[in-house]
């Protein structure tokens, strides 16, 4: 289907049962790399006037860029990305599907995969409108009833969510937030 990695169908999965994006969305994509929510997204949102900024520490996965992206190689949690993304922003959707390089060891796992998730809620404090989405991975384990709750306050509707394709063994759970509250 030209995606480059199969997890655009949790991203596929999430938007059939929340409807997070939906058409001339501006859309901002934290974890991007290697580009299948990018993809997906800006497919989505294009034609009808969109645009898609993709954030990951990872170079640019795209070859040529296609048309609607911006891409920003860097680091989500820091100030220099955040001042970027102001300047981009404000956005309609943030989707995270970012996640530490794994140890093997669930405990750093999890508490990295929290600071993370955290570290996006309070991006999506600073750069998502009055009414915006937000979907945010997590390791489960990972702090989700405490970030749950913060979603529920800035958020008119949060819950948890785990696509089916987000395989049997594997412990992740994304939080999703609709409708931010002004
Ligand atoms: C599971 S992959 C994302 C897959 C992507 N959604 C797709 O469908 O192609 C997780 C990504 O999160 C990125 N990541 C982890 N921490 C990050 C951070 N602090 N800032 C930006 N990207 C980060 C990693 O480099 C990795 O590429």
């Amino acid at each position: 289907m030209g995606y480059p990695a199969r997890s655009v169908f949790k991203l596929e999965e999430i938007q059939n049962k929340f409807s997070v994006m939906k058409d001339r969305d501006h859309i901002l994509d934290i974890g991007a790399a290697p580009g299948s929510w990018t993809l997906f997204a800006s497919r989505m949102i294009l034609k009808k006037g969109g645009h898609v900024t993709a954030v990951d520490l990872k170079p640019d996965p795209f070859t040529p860029l296609p048309p609607g992206i911006t891409y920003i190689q860097g680091d989500a949690c820091t100030p220099d990305v955040l001042e970027q993304l102001q300047d981009l922003g404000p956005f309609n959707v943030i989707l995270s599907d970012a996640a530490p390089d794994t140890t093997g060891n669930r405990t750093v796992d999890t508490a990295r995969s929290e600071v993370l998730a955290e570290a996006v809620l309070n991006l999506a404090a600073d750069l998502l409108v009055e009414g915006g989405n937000l979907v945010v991975k997590l390791f489960q384990g990972g702090g989700e009833k405490q970030l749950l709750s913060m979603m529920q306050d800035m958020f008119s509707r949060a819950k948890p969510f785990k696509p089916k394709a987000s395989r049997n063994e594997s412990f992740e759970i994304f939080l999703i937030g609709i409708g931010r509250r002004g």
